[in-house]
């Protein structure tokens, strides 16, 4: 089985988005690799959260991913800061990290567009930590987004340059998780295109939401006034609806409401209220399991306590080795 390493940064709530593009192939990793799930937890050091916020923010992430089925037997899931081998791994990637190299990279300069009066020294070696998360569990392979192709790249130029530089084959140099069949998409409801990507109220459908929020957003969604041909082209707010039913609703559903579309008869507001509903009985058992598990202190534990406990044995073979080529040596 290959070895399979994914970060999630602790930031925000899951919704509809998360669920049906990263959630459901990190499901399917689980079954068929050897998958090392963490929690990113010194990476959101960088915009300095407070001590309450960071652990509220890993508390809800962890609960929300357990509830969606990431599962503590089938793959190690562990918070990042529980396993003190990554930061001894980090500082050392780091003296072979040239400050050039790592100010060329796209997302550093956008964090000092975004945010010029915090550029601090864990943006810029953001991709080093990343390295260390990677190949302190000697990873084949990392499950990477668009925006994640370059910290990629960079994982492979400082894996291979250890390599290069001890004469070892230490670490295997990281490839992309393919995921086979290609990413759902899932819109978001204020028009803005992928759900999540604008911060916008009502933008995104969180697991975790209340019946009563998920109806106040939808029916909010922005349409239009109504198709005027027979079987025209839906623009992309309706064909947003329409994508959206596609995954949360039964099949006829889908097809009422197409047909509705397509011989000029439907009411946006019917559908709206069926979308609604069927989203409903759709998040409704995560967050049924969000707020259980949330509550479960004596189960969080357990659970990160087993995976910490883990992911330890695995860092420390390597780091022992890593210290060994490197010259450190006990006198
Ligand atoms: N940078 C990733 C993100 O923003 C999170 C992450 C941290 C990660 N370390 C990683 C992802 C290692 C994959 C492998 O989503």
């Amino acid at each position: 089985m290959e070895k399979v390493v994914s970060g999630i940064r602790p930031t925000g709530k899951l919704h509809l988005g998360n669920y049906f593009g990263a959630i459901k192939n990190f499901l399917r990793m689980q079954e068929e690799n050897n998958c090392y799930f963490f929690i990113a937890d010194f990476h959101s050091l960088t915009t300095h959260p407070t001590p309450e916020d960071l652990h509220g923010n890993v508390r809800q992430v962890l609960a929300e991913y357990l509830a969606t089925g990431l599962d503590p037997e089938k793959a190690v899931i562990y918070i990042q800061s529980d396993v003190p081998e990554i930061t001894e791994l980090y500082l050392l990637l780091n003296m072979n990290a040239y400050v050039g190299e790592l100010e060329r990279c796209t997302s550093f300069k956008e964090k000092v567009r975004k945010q010029p009066d915090n550029v601090n020294a864990g943006l810029l070696t953001y991709p080093t930590l990343m390295t260390a998360d990677v190949i302190i569990h000697k990873a084949a392979k990392v499950p990477v987004g668009k925006d994640q192709e370059q910290n990629l790249e960079m994982m492979r130029t400082f894996a291979r340059r250890f390599n290069r530089m001890y004469q070892v084959d230490m670490f295997p140099i990281p490839t992309a998780y393919n995921f086979g069949q290609a990413l759902v998409k899932i819109p978001g409801l204020d028009g803005s295109g992928k759900m999540g990507k604008s911060e916008g109220e009502g933008n995104a459908i969180f697991l975790s939401d209340e019946p009563k929020a998920v109806r106040k957003k939808v029916m909010r969604a922005v349409t239009d006034a109504g198709p005027t041909q027979m079987n025209q082209q839906k623009p992309e707010a309706i064909q947003n609806l329409f994508t959206l039913m596609d995954v949360v609703s039964e099949k006829e559903t889908l097809e009422f409401f197409d047909e509705q579309y397509n011989s000029c008869k439907i009411r946006y507001g019917d559908m709206k209220k069926q979308l609604a509903e069927d989203m409903i009985k759709f998040t409704e058992p995560f967050r049924e399991k969000i707020n259980q598990l949330k509550a479960d202190d004596k189960y969080l534990h357990k659970v990160a306590e087993m995976g910490a406990e883990k992911a330890r044995a695995s860092a420390a073979a390597t780091l022992k080795e890593v210290r060994d080529v490197i010259g450190f040596r006990k006198f």
